[in-house]
């Protein structure tokens, strides 16, 4: 008769286990952030991210068939010009490589899957700094949203149904909202990464965007500090209480208190970014034959939506949408 608890019981067949399942995993949980590069012919390779390439306008839109196919709920799209200045004009410039991408997915796709884009400065930036750098070095705050504003103008003129704000400055969500709606873009949502922390996990991506911030600078000045737990829900009621209709947590894995936090304290719908260096040392260790990576990525993006995401912004999105669909 001992032990009376015999949770084994339910854990006995493969259709048990499926029953019982607390959290479950779906492509359309899933967003898959794309790189397209300004002047390229051919996808390229990111050496840092096997597996993923810098995109050409052909080869995006393949891959977002692709992506399409296996029922991935969305991408998130960030662009690379071929040109920088010091004001990061590619990224508002009605003609940037962001917005031509959008307008041809738009075209193709519609609304079969959610169009988002990232709205930053730093792909766009010659300093490599997510604003507008002072004569002194420092980021300045306010300049900054007004670049913002322009740049969630123009991305959503050009089809993003989603823009998603990352760069950190103070009040960018308000901003942001209240230009949309003077420009008649009542509709776009904002998904505001409101607890992005300033983390050595995002090295790949740099790669992938080909940034560099300069004079060896970093972003600790606008992104959280990791060991801030209380601040990351203060973020998050302000982006709330400026518009935001989505919040996200990047990174994922090392912030899954976050995440849980957030979804206790706040009733929007919720994501979180698995980012490049979370993809990065799963893909290194496999490379190895340490590790099974898709167990690995099954069980990581498991765990982000069983701490409270809805959906995971994930390099995996679509290896993964396939493991699922077979
Ligand atoms: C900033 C931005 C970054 C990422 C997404 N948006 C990089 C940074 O803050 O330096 C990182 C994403 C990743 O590592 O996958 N525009």
């Amino acid at each position: 008769m001992f032990p009376a608890e015999r949770p084994r019981r339910l854990r006995r067949t493969e259709a048990l286990r499926r029953l019982v399942a607390e959290t479950a995993l779906a492509p359309d949980d899933l967003v898959a952030p794309l790189f397209v590069v300004e002047g390229l012919n051919e996808a390229r390779p990111i050496s840092s991210l096997p597996g993923q390439s810098q995109h050409s306008l052909d080869s995006l839109l393949d891959e977002v068939r692709a992506l399409q196919a296996v029922g991935v709920g969305g991408v998130i799209l960030f662009g690379v010009p071929s040109k920088k200045d010091e004001f990061g004009s590619g990224a508002y410039d009605h003609d940037g490589i962001a917005q031509i991408a959008l307008r041809m997915l738009r075209d193709e796709f519609g609304d079969e899957l959610v169009l988002m884009a990232d709205l930053c400065l730093d792909e766009y930036t010659t300093h490599g700094h997510c604003g507008v750098v002072r004569s002194d070095g420092t980021v300045d705050n306010d300049a900054t949203l007004q670049l913002y504003a322009q740049t969630a103008v123009a991305q959503a003129e050009a089809g993003a149904a989603v823009v998603a704000p990352s760069g950190m400055m103070d009040g960018q969500v308000g901003a942001i909202r209240s230009a949309l709606d003077g420009a008649g873009f009542d509709e776009t949502v904002i998904l505001a990464y409101a607890a992005k922390f300033a983390s050595g996990l995002y090295g790949p991506f740099r790669d992938a965007v080909q940034v560099e911030i300069a004079d060896g600078g970093n972003r600790r000045s606008y992104q959280q500090d990791s060991r801030n737990r209380r601040e990351a829900i203060r973020e998050a009621r302000a982006d709330v209480a400026q518009g935001a209709d989505i919040i996200m947590v990047k990174p994922a894995m090392t912030y899954l208190d976050i995440v849980a936090d957030f979804r206790a304290a706040l009733d929007v719908p919720l994501s979180a970014y698995h980012v490049s260096g979370e993809y990065a040392m799963v893909k290194a260790a496999a490379a190895n034959g340490w590790i099974d990576a898709m167990a690995v990525a099954i069980e990581q993006l498991t765990a982000i939506r069983r701490a409270g995401a809805d959906f995971v912004l994930t390099y995996f999105a679509r290896e993964v949408a396939e493991e699922l669909g077979r």
